[in-house]
């Protein structure tokens, strides 16, 4: 078991809460509605970030910044198969578990991320996966974790990033669990994901669709042939998740493939979910006012086009100030710092700045969920993820 931090950051939550620096957010164009939850709402949807529970204890301005402005909480880390089971039957559920006493105390939602992703698999279970070829270690996992949150967490990315078109096979990323089980492994974790938890909705969850070049442009059509497979084949899925890391060293947002790409998945009956939406920068040198400008107009450019679509059910971005992004950890792309390399620079690609003001991609979010109309739809709350 992990170090428990749950009751300690329960209390400090509970205590925090009420005295929100609403100076710090009205001061932009228009205050109302005051979140961006709120504004979420006024269009039947919802407005989630992802979170650490580490920072929500040691940090009181992200704690009211979370508060303020989501329904929805996505654990960054903490629910990966390598942070809950670190070593073979050692299990570390206390970050996890404070996460969610955390948004219990707050009645916010957590979005369930992630039950199967290679790069987040620990080094033993790809090893017996491997060695071994046993769905139930897969199987097992799904349950441990599924059934230690139950109705908690509604909604489950079940596969993260099985899509590769540039070394994969028919576009399916050649992971541990492809060459442990073949491209059937999707299909398999979602059947397996709900025989546990028959009211949970279940999606998968990938990234790289939204610019005008060869390779997102081959991604979006492998993610919608392996969806349509899944479909044919009757695999319960209910939705997508689309992660959004906007890059602005990518060249412009492709509007006309990707406004089709939200139609198509549309038309598969999928819901859709804008789950990991941040912004990385190209130019640093620029001053801040172009700099947040240039992010602002990409965040705003992507939402309209995701938000015109009335599949498009939620926003979550991956994180809430620039103060604690991964985008300005490590290489600043995903992966440990070379060795006395020096840090990346600050980026400025969520909506509050390191010091918590809000930015002018505050309010570009806002407005795009305000001016978004999804008529027709009323709320799907996810269905209680009842565990069987
Ligand atoms: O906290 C330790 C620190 O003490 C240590 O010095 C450092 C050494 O590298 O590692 C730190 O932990 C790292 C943690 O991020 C915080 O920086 C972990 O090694 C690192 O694995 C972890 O990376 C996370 C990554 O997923 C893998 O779980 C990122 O925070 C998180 O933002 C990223 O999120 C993914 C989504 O799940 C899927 N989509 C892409 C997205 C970005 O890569």
């Amino acid at each position: 078991m992990g170090p428990s931090i749950g009751r300690r950051a329960l209390l400090l939550a509970m205590a925090s809460t009420p005295a929100f620096a609403r100076a710090a957010v009205t001061a932009g164009p228009d205050p109302a509605p005051a979140s961006l939850s709120a504004a979420a709402r006024r269009s039947v949807r919802y407005f989630g970030a992802a979170v650490r529970p580490e920072l929500l204890e040691q940090d009181s301005s992200l704690r009211q910044l979370v508060v303020r402005d989501c329904d929805h909480l996505t654990p960054e880390i903490h629910l990966k198969w390598d942070a809950l089971e670190p070593a073979k039957g050692q299990y570390a559920y206390g970050p996890a578990d404070s996460l969610l006493a955390f948004a219990q105390a707050h009645g916010l939602r957590v979005r369930g991320h992630t039950l199967l992703w290679d790069r987040s698999t620990p080094e033993w279970a790809k090893r017996e996966l491997l060695e071994r070829r046993r769905w139930r270690l897969v199987a097992e996992h799904f349950a441990r974790t599924m059934g230690r949150y139950g109705d908690r967490i509604g909604e489950w990315d079940v596969v993260n990033e099985p899509v590769d078109t540039e070394g994969g096979d028919a576009g399916l990323r050649l992971n541990t669990f492809h060459r442990a089980f073949g491209r059937g492994y999707v299909r398999d974790a979602l059947i397996q994901a709900r025989e546990i938890a028959p009211g949970a909705r279940l999606l998968i969850n990938d990234y790289g669709f939204e610019y005008a070049n060869p390779v997102d442009r081959a991604r979006r059509e492998a993610f919608l042939r392996l969806l349509e497979e899944l479909k044919a084949s009757g695999a319960p899925l209910d939705g997508v998740g689309l992660q959004a890391h906007l890059d602005l060293g990518k060249g412009p947002l492709d509007a006309r493939g990707l406004s089709a790409f939200f139609a198509r998945l549309a038309d598969l009956g999928l819901d859709v979910t804008v789950t990991e939406m941040d912004v990385k920068e190209d130019d640093y040198a620029s001053s801040l006012g172009v700099r947040d400008g240039r992010v602002a107009d990409e965040a705003r450019r992507y939402l309209e086009i995701a938000l015109s679509q009335p599949a498009v059910r939620g926003v979550v971005t991956w994180g809430l100030s620039d103060r604690h992004s991964w985008l300005s950890e490590g290489d600043g792309a995903g992966n440990p710092a070379p060795p006395g390399a020096a840090p990346p620079p600050l980026n400025r690609g969520l909506p509050y700045d390191d010091r918590y003001a809000p930015k002018p991609m505050y309010w570009a979010i806002r407005d795009a969920l305000i001016g978004s109309s999804r008529a027709g739809f009323a709320y799907r709350a996810p269905r209680a993820g009842r565990v069987a």
